[in-house]
């Protein structure tokens, strides 16, 4: 059978291409290998997005940056979490089993708390409504980065704890979490990040995508000059993009010299405009049809709800609500 894999993103802004071939790429080919469950997870964002129109705005923008990006509404569970209301009585349910302590010791909660920001129970309960994502579809695997470790640890720990307790309700998940994800670099040649200001969007006009690439940030040799394209980022991104064949006879031409950084950058462009102008179509084309996408996500939730609803009516009578 296959593997029953899910992860939530929260909606949070323009994805650049470090986030799609760090991660968005293989939650893709997970439509393939296994039974991929994705969730915009907006009820997590309540707990810091503060205005209903951004958090709906963001909500079908995420929804559309996915479907651009390949989601397959037929080969995949997509949907948004609020759509599924079981799911906040599943947290509840969690609750009642989770220490206070486990929740004070998170590193997500304590960090947020020491900078001097005033969290809501929303905020202190997050790990809580995670593992409700999580333990309702019956996951098997969950793949998320590093930063999610501990979220991760207590969900298998409450699921045993439930298990325990009840009976044998929830499959207990494991995580995924990729030691060495390969770490895309931005245009000053540190990690590619939002926060850093050094990305290449994934959604941009032709011109947006030429300055970025200008930008790149290169070593001062000349036209004539022979050069290592293992220390270039210009090469580094270029190689995301290309063959195995194109690569190498782009590696060769930099070890010979005669190569300038103008015409790598070019190279690059034309890579981007291969590879992210089919799809920054489909994104447009979404963008002007929001009902396409409230149906795409309507007919998600009643797929998801399905399986939401037979877990509940297990926690239901093993708990006794059920009466
Ligand atoms: P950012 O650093 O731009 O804020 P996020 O923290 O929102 O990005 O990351 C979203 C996902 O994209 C995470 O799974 C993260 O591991 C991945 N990701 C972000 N930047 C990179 C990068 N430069 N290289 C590889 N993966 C990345
Ligand atoms: N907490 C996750 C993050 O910030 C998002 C998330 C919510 C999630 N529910 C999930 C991830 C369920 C995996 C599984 O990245």
């Amino acid at each position: 059978m296959k593997k029953r894999v899910l992860t939530g993103i929260q909606p949070s802004g323009k994805l650049h291409i470090g986030n799609y071939f760090g991660t968005i790429r293989r939650m893709i080919d997970y439509q393939q290998s296994s039974e991929l469950f994705l969730s915009i997870v907006n009820l997590h964002s309540m707990t810091t997005v503060t205005d209903g129109k951004s958090l709906k705005k963001m909500t079908l923008d995420a929804a559309a940056d996915m479907l651009a990006l390949g989601i397959d509404p037929d080969k995949s569970y997509f949907w948004v979490q609020s759509d599924v209301p079981e799911v906040t009585e599943l947290a509840w349910a969690l609750s009642c089993v989770t220490p206070m302590g486990m929740l004070e010791r998170a590193h997500a909660y304590k960090d947020k708390t020491a900078k001097g920001l005033h969290p809501n129970v929303g905020l202190f309960n997050y790990p809580v409504l995670m593992m409700a994502d999580i333990l309702i579809n019956q996951t098997n695997v969950v793949p998320v980065g590093k930063d999610q470790t501990q979220h991760m640890e207590m969900a298998r720990d409450i699921a045993n704890k439930f298990n325990n307790q009840y009976g044998d309700v929830f499959t207990v998940p494991e995580a995924e979490i990729p030691e060495a994800i390969a770490v895309i670099p931005g245009t000053d040649g540190q990690k590619m990040s939002k926060s850093y200001g050094n990305t290449i969007p994934i959604f941009a006009s032709d011109a947006e995508w030429k300055k970025a690439v200008m930008g790149i940030v290169t070593d001062s040799k000349g036209v004539e000059d022979k050069k290592d394209p293992e220390k270039c980022t210009v090469f580094a991104l270029y190689k995301l993009m290309a063959t195995a064949h194109e690569q190498k006879a782009l590696a060769d031409r930099y070890k010979k010299g005669g190569l300038g950084y103008g015409e790598a950058k070019a190279m690059l462009l034309a890579k981007l405009i291969e590879t992210f102008g089919p799809l920054r179509d489909k994104r447009k084309h979404y963008a002007d049809h929001p009902s396409d996408v409230e149906a795409i996500l309507a007919k998600g939730a009643e797929k998801v709800r399905k399986i939401s609803l037979e877990t509940m009516e297990k926690v239901r009578k093993a708990t006794g609500l059920r009466y």
